[in-house]
C-alpha cells in the first residue's frame, strides 16, 4: 500500500474525487488515503488555509491527490494553489492536452504538452496598492527557475520521444522578464540537438491554437500565459472536463485538473470527473502503479467514445455518478 495525501477540495471537488477514489479502488490501485482539508474549508473553521498537518502529511508521503480549491476574487485570501506550490517548490505545471478518440470534436489530432512555470512571474504575489486608484504589481524572473523549467520541458520532450518544444513569451515588450526567461530557455535547448526550439508570441500563440492547434509537441512557458493557454487548449479537446495536470516538484507533486471548484454545477451531479481521473493515472505512473493506471485509461476511453455513457458537458446524458459506474463497469 502506498500513502496518498487526499485533498476533496471545494465546490465539485468532493463529487470528483470519491468518483476517482471509487474508479481507483475497483481498478486494485494500492493506495492508503490519507485525507486532509485546506482552504476555505479549514479557513472559516479555524483561521489557516494550509494546516499543518497537511504540510506534515505531503512531506511525508511526497504524493497528493488534489480536487479544486475556491479563491475569492479581489479581496479574502490569497490562493492557496499559488501558496502550496510555492510552499513546496512545485515549479513545474504540466498539462497534457489531448484529442479523445471517439468524441466529437472541432480537431482531430491535438497532441500537446503544456510545461508551465509554476513558481514565479506575476504570481509571486508583489502586488500592493500605492495610493488612492493606483495599484502595483511585480513579474518576477529569474535564470534560475527559467531554466529549471526549461530543462524539465526538454527532459520531458526526450523521454517521450517528442521532437519539438515551442517557448511562448513576450519579449519583444518585456525585454527584461520575458527577454530572460527566453534568453534561459534558449541556453537550455542548446544541450538538446535532437529537439528542435520554436519560439512564439504569445498573442499570436493564441492565434495558432485555434486555428491549427496540431502543430504544437511541448510548450513551454510562464506561470501567467501557461494559466491562460492551457484553459485555452482544454475548450479545443472538448472543455475543462479533460484537462488534467500535475504539480512536480523535486521531492512532491501534487496531481490535480486544470479547471476549478465549478460553484455553478457543483452539488448537482453534473461535474465530469475525467480530467481529475486523468491526473489521478498520472499519479499512478508516477507511484509505479502503472499497469494500474492503463486499466483505468482503456476504460475511461471506452466509456467516452460511448455516446450513451458521456457526462452532459460532453453532450451525454449522465451525471458524475452514473458516469463512474459506467467506468467501473468498463474496467
Ligand atoms: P472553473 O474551472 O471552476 O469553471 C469554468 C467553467 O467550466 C464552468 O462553467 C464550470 O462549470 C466548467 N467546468 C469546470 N470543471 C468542470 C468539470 N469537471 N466538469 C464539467 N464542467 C466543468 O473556473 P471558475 O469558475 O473561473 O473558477 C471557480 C473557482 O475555482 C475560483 O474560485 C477559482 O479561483 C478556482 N480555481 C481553482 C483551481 C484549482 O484549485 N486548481 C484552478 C482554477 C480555478
Ligand atoms: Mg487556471
Amino acid at each position: 500500500m502506498r500513502k496518498v495525501t487526499l485533498v476533496e477540495g471545494d465546490g465539485i471537488g468532493p463529487e470528483i474525487t470519491q468518483s476517482v477514489q471509487h474508479i481507483l479502488e475497483a481498478a486494485g490501485a494500492q493506495i492508503e488515503w490519507d485525507a486532509h482539508e485546506i482552504g476555505l474549508t479549514t479557513y472559516e473553521k479555524t483561521g489557516t488555509l494550509i494546516p499543518q498537518e497537511f504540510i506534515d502529511s505531503l512531506e511525508n508521503n511526497g504524493v497528493a491527490l488534489k480536487g479544486p480549491t475556491t479563491t475569492p476574487v479581489g479581496g479574502g485570501h490569497r490562493s492557496i494553489n499559488v501558496s502550496m506550490r510555492q510552499l513546496f517548490k512545485l515549479y513545474a505545471n504540466v498539462r497534457p492536452i489531448k484529442t479523445i478518440k471517439g468524441l466529437p470534436s472541432r480537431y482531430e489530432n491535438v497532441d500537446m504538452i503544456i510545461v508551465r512555470e509554476n513558481s514565479e512571474d506575476l504570481y509571486k504575489g508583489i502586488e500592493y496598492k500605492v495610493s488612492e486608484g493606483v495599484a502595483q504589481g511585480i513579474k518576477l524572473i529569474t535564470a534560475e527557475a527559467s531554466e529549471r523549467i526549461g530543462r524539465h520541458a526538454f527532459e520531458l520532450a526526450q523521454k517521450l520521444g517528442r521532437k519539438k518544444v515551442t517557448v511562448v513569451h513576450k519579449a519583444n515588450i518585456m525585454k527584461f522578464t520575458d527577454g530572460l526567461f527566453l534568453e534561459s530557455v534558449r541556453k537550455v535547448a542548446a544541450n538538446y540537438t535532437g529537439i528542435e526550439l520554436d519560439e512564439l508570441i504569445v498573442d499570436n500563440c493564441c492565434m495558432q491554437m485555434v486555428t491549427k492547434p496540431e502543430q504544437f509537441d511541448v510548450i513551454v512557458t510562464e506561470n501567467l500565459y501557461g494559466d491562460i493557454l492551457s484553459d485555452l487548449a482544454a475548450g479545443l479537446i472538448g472543455g475543462l472536463g479533460l484537462a488534467s495536470g500535475a504539480n512536480i516538484g523535486q521531492k512532491q507533486a501534487i496531481f490535480e485538473a486544470a479547471h476549478g471548484s465549478a460553484p455553478d454545477i457543483a452539488g448537482k451531479d453534473l461535474a465530469n470527473p475525467t480530467a481529475l481521473l486523468m491526473s489521478a493515472t498520472a499519479m499512478l505512473d508516477h507511484i509505479n502503479q502503472s499497469d494500474v493506471a492503463a486499466r483505468i485509461e482503456s476504460a475511461l476511453k471506452k466509456t467516452l467514445a460511448n455516446p450513451e455513457t458521456r457526462t452532459k458537458d460532453l453532450g451525454g446524458t449522465l451525471g458524475c455518478k452514473g458516469f463512474t459506474e459506467a467506468i467501473i463497469s468498463n474496467l
